[in-house]
């Protein structure tokens, strides 16, 4: 197969862009795919202060580079959950690649703030990866906050996004559609939150992960049972392979003509959120998630 813009051997396929492409043309696509994500759905300028959450795997770790690469004012924010094993290696790698590639990074510390990942799963009595996610997001905002950050950044990809929208949708959950999307705006206490790589696949994203020769994490976290979502993951797989390109078209076919049919109606039944009496964060119950389950683990 021959690179569709300059008839060198290609190296990528993409057969859902009827493509395939040398190493570097494959890199302006990707660039181009991120740009368009970005510009598409006005996530953020080249003033904005974005603050790039990174996990050490490929995404957030491609998503970093790729906005380095195209001038965006850029900080990695890596949380550490303490997890045996998996947390030092994750935060290694993320901090080698912040040092190579000259990206300020700041590291939270989740054992420093009582909140270690192995003891809020022994102390509590539910699935540890709903109250996980809830301590990252809790830190992803907070710290772009207090930072003076205008954007959080992660790395979800077309596959994560799609199989969201999917398990959203098999529900109707009418209020999960309203929000769904690359850009949450910011209200009050909530930092503006944007998904750049939300036009690539996890497939582009390794391509591109090989060819700038990132090093990533890649063992799954020893706590989930697997990745998110996987049965809607391999579903829209075969999908995609009999019809190439239908997940990008019925993604943005929901963010053009789905999603603002379920936005106006959420609008009338909105909760009222006012700031947690203990740390200030937003919440509807006084008390917000993550004081909640400081005090489950402390009670
Ligand atoms: P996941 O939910 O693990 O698929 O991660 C989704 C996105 O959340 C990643 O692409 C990162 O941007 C961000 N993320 C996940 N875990 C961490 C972490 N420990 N520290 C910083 N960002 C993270
Ligand atoms: Fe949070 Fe596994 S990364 S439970
Ligand atoms: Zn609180």
């Amino acid at each position: 197969m021959k690179c569709k813009v300059c008839k060198e051997l290609a190296v990528v396929a993409l057969p859902s862009h009827h493509a395939g492409f040398c190493a570097s043309c494959y890199l302006d696509f990707f660039s181009r795919q991120v740009e368009r994500g970005i510009r598409g759905q006005g996530l953020f300028t080249r003033e904005d202060r974005v603050l790039v959450a990174l996990s050490g795997g490929k995404d957030s770790l491609a998503l970093a580079l790729e906005l380095k690469r195209q001038d965006y004012q850029i900080t990695g924010l890596f949380i550490d959950l303490a997890i045996p094993d998996a947390s030092n290696a994750a935060r290694g790698v993320t901090e080698r690649f912040c040092a190579h590639h000259g990206i300020k990074l700041l590291v939270k510390d989740m054992a420093g703030e009582g909140l270690a990942v192995p003891l809020v799963r022994e102390r509590l009595r539910r699935p540890i990866c709903s109250a996980c996610g809830k301590i990252k997001r809790y830190w992803f905002n907070r710290t772009a906050l207090e930072n003076g950050y205008t954007v959080l950044a992660t790395g979800h990809n077309l596959d994560d996004e799609i199989a969201r929208l999917t398990s959203n949708t098999l529900r109707w959950d009418q209020s999960y559609l309203s929000d769904q999307g690359p850009l949450l705006e910011g209200e009050d206490g909530f930092a503006r939150k944007v998904k750049p790589l939300w036009r690539l696949s996890e497939f582009e994203t390794a391509n591109y992960a090989f060819l700038m020769n990132i090093e990533y994490h890649h063992t799954p976290c020893p706590y989930s049972k697997g990745a998110s979502f996987t049965m809607y993951k391999l579903l829209w797989q075969q999908l995609e392979e009999s019809m190439p390109g239908r997940k990008l078209d019925f993604y943005q076919a929901f963010l053009e003509r789905g999603r603002p049919n379920f936005a106006q109606r959420e609008t009338a039944v909105g909760t009222k959120l006012a700031p947690c009496s203990r740390c200030g964060y937003p919440t509807s119950a006084g008390l917000c998630g993550v004081c909640r389950i400081k005090e489950a683990i402390n009670g």
